[in-house]
């Protein structure tokens, strides 16, 4: 059957064409229009192999330089944030550690945003600094001033979030890349929380996209993956460094099901975003309501600087508090029915989690989350309608 056509959708192509068909090629041995998922460790050589690199990473050869389904979720990933290549790994944070590994070296200054999802934040507090001697500022990053003040000349790294978790800060990207790239560094974003269709980084300036794959981009809640996407030169860096060298590599299985997850993430986004603002703004009408964070809500403090960086789309990850101790927030959230208390997010299901107040990453936070804790919540797909009636009934329980 290797008569069977070749489908090669042109990049020039709208991004919703692009989720759909990018990295999907019409199988040669079958005919199949979805590439297989090809469990195999190792792919046969050519009968001459003595041109073959070893550590190459662009045709399949061994699973922990590159597979069949490794190469199309890349070339997916590529094209849904807009970047010449990616690297897909295990995890968010093997994607993470891939970053800093790679363009990190010992005496090296990295700036990293004050708030930051927990483990990069233990990475860079607890880990870098001691493993390999990097040298580590933490900033506000939605003060640029800061920023600018914050970056040395040995500086090779600013890492921001998008929109930071848990306090939903948003970063204006475009001026920390000119900052980052005026001091010679380079501009790593986690985007986890803005996946594309609602922000693509790199149309604003970033030279690296980090993503946990486990989160929206799949969005069914049952693969493990992480990303980076970049241009073909760093990304291929990373390639080498930490993927071929320290391994942390995708299982074939995850990327097939994080590529068919991604088919329908902009029709997701949709949903996630509609019911986010709907419950976000009846959340903050109830004054059993300690306070909202969202980025949608005109009480956000960067709500002009998302709504014109995020063209109106603000995400579907808030953080919240009801009025009392972290009994009453754990209470609520176990009297809610349809909503699951549970860590992660960017699942089809709606995911609320309580994070109390103690521990030094709080400093950053804005006050209303050391008072409170939060509430970190992912609405997912359900209706809106019935989230809204299981959060009002969660809290009539809650203050009866
Ligand atoms: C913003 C952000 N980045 C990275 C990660 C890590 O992803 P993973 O759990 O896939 O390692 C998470 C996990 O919650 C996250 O929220």
């Amino acid at each position: 059957m290797s008569d069977r056509p070749d489908k090669h959708i042109p990049t020039t192509l709208h991004p919703l064409t692009q989720a759909v068909h990018a990295g999907n090629e019409i199988d040669r041995g079958s005919g199949a229009l979805r590439t297989p998922i090809v469990m195999a460790n190792s792919y046969a050589l050519p009968d001459d192999p003595s041109q073959i690199s070893w550590s190459g990473t662009d045709v399949p050869l061994y699973t922990r330089n590159s597979g069949v389904n490794q190469l199309a979720l890349q070339a997916k990933l590529a094209a849904l944030e807009g970047g010449e290549d990616a690297v897909a790994l295990a995890s968010g944070v093997a994607a993470l550690h891939a970053v800093f590994f790679t363009f990190l070296s010992t005496g090296d200054h990295v700036v990293v945003a004050d708030v930051t999802y927990e483990a990069t934040w233990r990475l860079f507090t607890e880990l870098l600094p001691y493993k390999y001697g990097i040298q580590v500022t933490m900033v506000d990053a939605s003060d640029l001033d800061a920023v600018r003040a914050a970056v040395r000349p040995e500086t090779r790294l600013v890492h921001i979030e998008s929109i930071a978790n848990p306090t939903t800060k948003v970063t204006d990207v475009a001026g920390v890349a000119a900052i980052a790239h005026d001091a010679g560094a380079l501009l790593s974003i986690d985007n986890t929380f803005s996946p594309p269709f609602v922000f693509r980084p790199i149309e604003h300036g970033a030279d690296l996209v980090v993503h946990s794959l486990t989160k929206y981009i799949n969005g069914h809640g049952d693969a493990m993956g992480g990303a980076v996407i970049g241009s073909a030169d760093l990304v291929r860096q990373i390639k080498q460094d930490a993927m071929v060298d320290v391994g942390g590599v995708i299982s074939p299985f995850n990327a097939w099901l994080i590529m068919r997850g991604s088919v329908t993430l902009p029709l997701r986004l949709r949903q996630h975003v509609r019911s986010a603002q709907a419950i976000a703004e009846f959340l903050e009408a109830d004054p059993r309501v300690a306070y909202v964070a969202y980025p949608g809500l005109p009480s956000h403090p960067q709500h002009e600087l998302a709504a014109a960086q995020f063209g109106g789309a603000f995400g579907g990850m808030m953080a919240f508090a009801v009025d009392g101790d972290p009994e009453t927030q754990n209470r609520f959230a176990a009297n809610l029915r349809v909503i699951t208390s549970a860590v992660s997010l960017g699942h089809d299901e709606s995911l609320i989690v309580h994070v109390g107040t103690s521990g030094p990453r709080v400093a950053a936070y804005p006050p209303q989350f050391a008072q409170w804790g939060h509430l970190r919540f992912s609405v997912g797909l359900e209706d809106t309608g019935d989230l809204v009636a299981d959060l009002s009934a969660a809290l009539d329980a809650t203050f009866r």
